[in-house]
């Protein structure tokens, strides 16, 4: 068996130890005779991972009573949808745009009501994040919505915006479970399971219980009423039952790890390792603002688009894969979730140091 590092912005690495406990259980999962993707989800060896994985996550989370999980099929762009047709009983919400991401989820709302894009850092080509502590909130937004971390920028909001009192909404698709969150600062916080979680398929969504109600935008379909999953605990109906299974033993895991405070501890140890290098070196530069830089997805460049893609080559034929820039931005990007070991990123800056000398 020959394991490479995989840099992918997701879907992307998954603990080592999780994917040989779930090929050791694929073919009899806990003396059931069955793999969990054969299994009904409504037999007690499901309601249990279910109800496990929900349990792990509130721990791991610290996600306060008064919030629901829901385990919903459709990854984060439906979620785009979902959330003004839930939300915006105003038709009125702010969006803050740092992506394409945010971007995105801005142009799906206006379909629905009056999305106002608030601050924005394209001028920047999304390189930085803008200062929030005092927008034109506006008076009868329904919320305020972010994407925390921005995959393919590689920049994070290391302070919430000030939103004046409304509702906070937060894409983290790219930074769940990298670090504690106080889930109490959110109306709801979601992302879709494929980076930092799990395999593909799923979003995961935490939303403060007096926000799911009936009242829902007219032409809402049943299956992105929050309220239809919240009552049924995520089986309404059949849902992504193989990536909640995973999702689960990535939880476990985490929890054996010591909890998202060590993993904080590590995944800063891995980026400073990356971040430190990209500053003292001759040849590659980080594009991002240094205070706004991700902890998870490291973008940077040579500034040779020839010289990035002989990089990028190269890395791969030595095991350190899926390096290549975001299509819409070019150069590099090194992304380095949970399970990407420090090792990793230890032979990754060998490489570039490596690559430097030679070029
Ligand atoms: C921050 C962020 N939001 C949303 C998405 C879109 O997710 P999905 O493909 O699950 O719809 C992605 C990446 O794919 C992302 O990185």
């Amino acid at each position: 068996m020959s394991r490479v590092y995989n840099f992918s912005a997701g879907p992307a690495v998954l603990p080592e130890e999780v994917l040989r406990e779930a090929a050791a259980e694929m073919m009899d999962y806990q003396g059931t005779g069955m793999s969990v993707m054969e299994m009904s989800h409504r037999s007690r060896a499901f309601e249990n991972i279910l109800n496990e994985a929900e349990q792990d996550l509130k721990d791991l989370m610290q996600i306060p009573d008064n919030y629901k999980i829901l385990f919903m099929q459709g990854g984060a762009h439906l979620q785009f949808a979902a959330i003004p047709m839930n939300l915006m009983k105003n038709r009125v919400a702010d969006y803050i745009i740092t992506g394409q991401w945010a971007k995105k989820a801005f142009k799906e709302a206006q379909i629905y009501g009056k999305a106002n894009a608030i601050a924005s850092s394209e001028d920047e080509t999304f390189s930085y994040i803008p200062d929030c502590s005092d927008l034109n909130i506006s008076p009868d937004a329904d919320y305020v919505y972010i994407c925390e971390n921005n995959t393919i920028y590689g920049t994070k909001f290391h302070t919430l915006p000030n939103t004046k009192g409304k509702l906070l909404v937060s894409d983290v698709s790219s930074c769940f479970l990298s670090e504690p969150v106080d889930v109490s600062k959110y109306g709801l916080i979601y992302g879709g399971v494929q980076k930092n979680i799990g395999p593909a398929g799923m979003a995961i969504v935490i939303i403060r219980e007096d926000l799911i109600t009936e009242d829902t935008l007219p032409y809402t379909p049943t299956y992105m009423k929050y309220k239809i999953h919240a009552d049924a605990n995520s089986l309404y109906n059949t849902p992504n039952c193989y990536c909640i299974y995973m999702c689960g033993k990535v939880f476990k895991w985490l929890k054996k790890q010591g909890g998202l405070e060590v993993m904080k501890a590590r995944n800063e140890e891995k980026a400073a390792v990356l971040y430190d290098f990209l500053d003292s070196s001759r040849l590659f530069k980080g594009t991002v603002r240094k205070e706004d830089r991700s902890m998870m997805n490291v973008p940077f460049v040579t500034g040779d688009k020839e010289l990035d893609a002989k990089f990028v080559k190269e890395a791969e034929e030595a095991g350190l894969v899926n390096l290549k820039g975001h299509r819409s931005v070019g150069g590099m990007r090194a992304s380095i979730y949970n399970a990407m070991p420090l090792e990793g990123v230890k032979a990754l800056v060998e490489f570039m140091k490596k690559f430097e000398e030679e070029n």
